[in-house]
């Protein structure tokens, strides 16, 4: 049996070679993301991309701890990290360490990711001294959506910086095995992965971090908005429509099922 990456296997991939993460789901699609990636993050954008939701708040711990099983299960080597929703590690340390081992009861994954920086610091101690690997996450965090008012990158200005740099550290000193960073300019991503003693993993936070994460169905070609950071590596939406569009012709056409999808009866 291949051994499974482990929250500290990444923690020492700082300044190695570039930490390879994408997202999914659902078993299929992670058996694909397993033969090529260190880490499977079963992110919270389930709830735009599984469910349609308009931002990732509605996202509960049941639905993130049923998509963690069904990615463990289709996984065998890679570190699954599976994201605490809007709600269920918030209001203090001991609810989110009850989450978390929620999480890790009922899925088996390796890890839990939670989004914050400073305001987050004791709490992520608290998991980490307790048996809870946690990866930060920071810059862009699509949960305070309603705080925030809109989606923006962060950092475009050097006035912003402290406060940024300030959450990086305090959450690599709280203990985080690693940290995302998301939708930040390059010189602040640049400035926090040479600071802090943890891997950063980039989203639309340019190359300088320790690694990159995507979401899978962004960079398929598969969401209906690409944000400015993904590259698309495939365009499987008209693909898949195409071959949707073949299935419902030969349907009505009754050139499918053909005789060789047909059983035919034993002979006696
Ligand atoms: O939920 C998610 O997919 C994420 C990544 C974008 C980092 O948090
Ligand atoms: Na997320």
């Amino acid at each position: 049996a291949v051994r499974r990456k482990t929250a500290p296997d990444i923690r020492a991939r700082k300044k190695g070679d570039p930490i390879v993460m994408l997202t999914s789901y659902h078993a299929h699609t992670a058996a694909l993301v397993d033969r090529h990636c260190d880490v499977i993050l079963v992110g919270d954008s389930l709830g735009n991309v599984m469910h349609g939701f308009e931002t990732t708040v509605p996202v509960t711990l049941e639905m993130m701890i049923l998509q963690g099983r069904a990615v463990m299960r289709g996984s065998k080597q890679a570190l699954v990290v599976v994201d605490m929703p809007f709600g269920s590690y918030e209001a203090s340390k001991e609810q989110a360490f009850h989450s978390a081992v929620r999480i890790l009861k009922e899925t088996h994954c390796g890890a839990v990711k939670l989004e914050g920086g400073a305001r987050m610091a004791e709490t992520i101690a608290f998991l980490s001294d307790r048996g809870v690997p946690v990866m930060g996450h920071i810059g862009l965090t699509p949960q305070s959506i309603n705080t925030l008012g809109s989606f923006r990158a962060q950092g475009r200005d050097e006035a912003s910086w402290d406060p940024i740099l300030k959450d990086a550290q305090a959450i690599s000193d709280a203990g985080a095995f690693s940290v995302v960073i998301e939708a930040v300019a390059e010189p602040l991503a640049r400035k926090i992965t040479e600071t802090i003693a943890i891997p950063t993993i980039g989203i639309g936070a340019s190359a300088a971090c320790d690694g990159q994460v995507l979401v899978l169905e962004d960079m398929l070609g598969l969401s209906p908005r690409t944000p400015k950071f993904v590259r698309r590596y495939g365009d499987l939406g008209p693909a898949i429509e195409a071959a949707i569009k073949g299935y419902a012709d030969d349907v009505r056409s009754r050139a499918f099922p053909g005789p060789e999808h047909v059983y035919e009866m034993k002979k006696s």
